[in-house]
């Protein structure tokens, strides 16, 4: 059987613009942009995007689409080694260790999404009962179990049905989708009167921050630009991995890194106006995604509307969960099919089975949930890219300026060089620093 393909450029564009806006551009963004000096943070942050974030996916396209293979099979065909298909397997244990707690908040966005259809959220905030709860403390539970099961459910399906008739087709209506009920509730969200107030703090030119506190910043910002572009479990040398002819990577990289920006970008133009309106005081209620959820189930339940509103806001959330849980999920289905020949389905049935388990760990355990997702990922991710990085740059090679040069214009020909030392070199030496600035080795 002849290993499937993207049937369009476009397709393979949405499908990874579909994996890179999640979770992370929509409850984390906001949140690490407000929390750190405003647009003085996101200055910082699309330093790093321009600099780490486009090279590093650049890379994984080049591993992918030399080898169309899996993770596994990429990094061990590429190399000839078995060593190396080794760490092609530590992409694929941190993509389920990812997919285990992302399930569990694509769950309980299926939920918010479900109640406000039928007019339950507003005034029913008593999944966020008490807001001073961490994180995973306040939404632990057999129906978080349930809902992770649906969530995971919905993301087998489409894999089910393939590359072209699953993640391409559903991928090209869900982006379009996303991005025009975002803009819509940004354009509602500025007619409330909130809305300077949430627009000052949220793009305030936090000078101070950035002067006082520039390497405080490089982690969480190099953190942030590795997670929303969906670097260092594999995703993307998945992704590439189905593209059958040479199309520019540089520029589909690039276009792909813009959109999600955009996403980020929006997704706070839309939520800060909607707390600032209420008069809640972002960061009062915790940070991350427990704050957003307290503050906007809160805010849905005071505004005229706010039903639909809360509809469409979550509807938003939940597509872009879903369309990157699947291409999560994908990274194993696809090391199944290609390295044992399993069918589709078969290993489909297989990762959500594995998944449904570990998934379910994350709901009922708020301590599991917590390290996973606040620690064991940051560092899953940061390590996986800086391996894949080395790969590129000492064991590709050459190979990797010729896979990149492949399609690219005249631009693409002159960076290929500069590019595999700055991937090769620089960035892994990057990587490693951010890593050990987020441990408290002092980095000030
Ligand atoms: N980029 C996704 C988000 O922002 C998360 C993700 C990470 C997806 C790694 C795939 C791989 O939510
Ligand atoms: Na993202």
């Amino acid at each position: 059987m002849t290993r499937e393909t993207w049937a369009t450029r476009a397709g393979f564009i949405l499908a990874a613009v579909g994996s890179a806006v999640g979770l992370g551009n929509i409850w984390r963004f906001p949140w690490i942009t407000a929390e750190n000096g405003g647009s003085a943070f996101l200055a910082v942050y699309l330093g790093i995007v321009l600099l780490v974030g486009v090279p590093g996916l650049l890379g994984m396209f080049v591993i992918g689409r030399r080898a169309k293979r899996n993770p596994v099979g990429a990094l061990r065909s590429l190399s000839g080694s078995n060593r190396w298909g080794f760490a092609g397997g530590f992409l694929i244990f941190s993509s389920l260790v990812l997919i285990s707690f992302y399930s569990v908040v694509g769950g309980w966005i299926l939920r918010y999404f479900g109640e406000s259809v039928v007019g339950l959220v507003t005034g029913n905030v008593r999944y966020f009962a008490n807001p001073g709860a961490a994180f995973g403390a306040a939404s632990a539970g057999l129906d978080a179990v349930a809902f992770h099961l649906v969530f995971l459910a919905l993301a087998a399906v489409i894999i089910v049905a393939g590359i072209r008739g699953g993640i391409e087709i559903a991928t090209k209506w869900m982006m379009p989708a996303i991005f025009t009920l975002l803009v819509g509730l940004g354009i509602w969200a500025s007619t409330q009167s909130g809305a300077a107030e949430a627009y000052a703090f949220y793009l305030r030119f936090d000078v101070s921050t950035l002067q006082n506190n520039f390497f405080g910043l490089l982690g969480p910002a190099a953190g942030q630009a590795l997670f929303t572009l969906s670097l260092g479990v594999g995703t993307m040398i998945t992704y590439a991995s189905y593209l059958d002819e040479d199309r520019s990577l540089p520029f589909d990289g690039a276009t792909i890194a813009v959109l999600n920006t955009i996403v980020g970008v929006l997704a706070g133009l839309v939520v800060f106006p909607l707390l600032f309106t209420l008069g809640i005081e972002p960061g009062q209620t915790g940070t991350g995604a427990g704050a957003l959820f307290v503050g906007l189930a809160g805010a849905f339940a005071q505004l005229p509307g706010g039903t639909l509103v809360a509809t469409a806001f979550f509807a938003v959330v939940a597509l872009a969960a879903l369309s990157s849980a699947i291409s999560i999920l994908e990274i194993s289905v696809s090391f199944l099919v290609d390295e044992y020949g399993l069918a589709r389905r078969r290993a489909a049935g297989l990762v959500g089975g594995l998944v449904a388990v570990t998934g379910s760990v994350c709901a009922l355990e708020p301590s599991v949930f917590g390290f996973v997702a606040g620690t064991l990922v940051d560092i899953l991710l940061t390590v996986g890219l800086a391996v894949c990085l080395v790969f590129v740059g000492w064991v590709m090679g050459r190979d990797a300026i010729t896979e990149f040069r492949n399609g690219a214009g005249s631009l693409g020909q002159t960076i290929a060089t500069p590019w595999l030392f700055g991937v090769g070199v620089l960035l892994p030496i990057f990587l490693v620093f951010t890593l050990l600035t987020t441990f408290g080795v002092d980095g000030k």
